[in-house]
């Protein structure tokens, strides 16, 4: 999801891309990975791969941390070895929720399930293997390509179904265009460590996001029912808030990044053909 809205965007401002798929390269193997890099010599190496499934990560630990740990590591080291900015993305989900607020790039994680300590030791294998690495937290993706939770809803509230939605955790939406076109400025602006992008505003609880789903897509709200994260129990623990506030974008005189709200509608606007026809 987030490769192709990055892919799309750095086209759309003219830059040479290479785009590959898992097929055309495995990032958990180090040759192959040097191999590819070797030929295509690129200026900046955007890692948007990553073992995404967090719930399934729990009973596949060693899949996980081949993508999350091994994959990043892997991309460090050779952009590094052939001078590439290296720029990789992270989660929201390295912190454990317990403060109930935002967390900014300074706090201190502390991941809770497999997912998630395996996208922290990614961040330490990147910063760890190449000095020049930026480690982007985001959190709540959703854009085209793939399944994500505003395509998982939409379909639903389409079909007439109903939805359950947890009210009481909290995150800070992004929409992957949008996240997109800050990765691109972050390769740009090449300074390392950690920054935290996410659209900006107090962030919602899944019950707000799919409460503006709703009114945004002309959806029938009273399909939504509102339940506690201790009732829609999951495999993996999850925090029950992980909004991310940026101290660092603004260190570095980068724009606030777009309102969610305001991010959703444009994103609605852009499915609106599939869901309203
Ligand atoms: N979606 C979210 O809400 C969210 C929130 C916070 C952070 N993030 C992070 O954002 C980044 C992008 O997420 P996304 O939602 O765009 O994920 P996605 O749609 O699941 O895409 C991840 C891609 O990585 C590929 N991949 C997995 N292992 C690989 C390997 N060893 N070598 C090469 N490719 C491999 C997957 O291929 P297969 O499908 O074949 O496995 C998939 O195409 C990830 O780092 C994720 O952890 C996502």
């Amino acid at each position: 999801m987030v490769a192709q809205a990055t892919a799309d965007h750095c086209r759309s401002i003219g830059d040479e891309v290479v785009a590959l798929t898992r097929k055309e390269l495995d990032i958990a193997n180090a040759e192959n990975v040097r191999s590819v890099v070797e030929e295509h010599r690129p200026d900046a190496i955007i890692n948007c791969a990553a073992y995404t499934n967090v719930d399934g990560a729990e009973g596949e630990p060693e899949r996980a941390y081949a993508a999350n740990v091994t994959g990043v590591e892997n991309l460090a080291k050779t952009a590094k070895e052939f001078g590439a900015v290296f720029v990789t993305i992270s989660t929201d989900y390295v912190f454990d929720g317990a403060n109930g607020g935002f967390y900014f790039e300074g706090d201190e994680p502390n991941p809770q399930g497999i997912y998630a300590k395996t996208k922290r030791k990614g961040e330490l294998a990147a910063l760890n293997a190449n000095e020049r690495s930026i480690v982007v937290r985001s959190g709540w993706i959703y854009g085209k390509g793939g399944t994500n939770f505003l395509s998982v809803m939409a379909d639903l509230l389409r079909d007439g179904k109903r939805i359950k939605a947890i009210r009481d955790s909290f995150g800070t939406p992004t929409f992957a265009g949008d996240l997109a076109a800050r990765l691109r400025e972050l390769a740009e602006l090449d300074e390392p460590g950690i920054f935290h992008v996410t659209n900006s505003g107090p962030g919602t609880s899944y019950l707000g996001f799919a409460e503006a789903v709703c009114e945004m897509g002309g959806f029938d709200a009273t399909l939504i029912e509102s339940v506690s994260k201790d009732e829609l129990r999951r495999p993996a623990p999850r925090p029950a808030s992980s909004k991310l506030g940026s101290l660092r974008c603004e260190e570095f005189g980068l724009a606030p990044m777009p309102d969610w709200e305001d991010a959703l509608l444009r994103s609605m606007n852009g499915i609106q053909a599939k869901y309203h026809q």
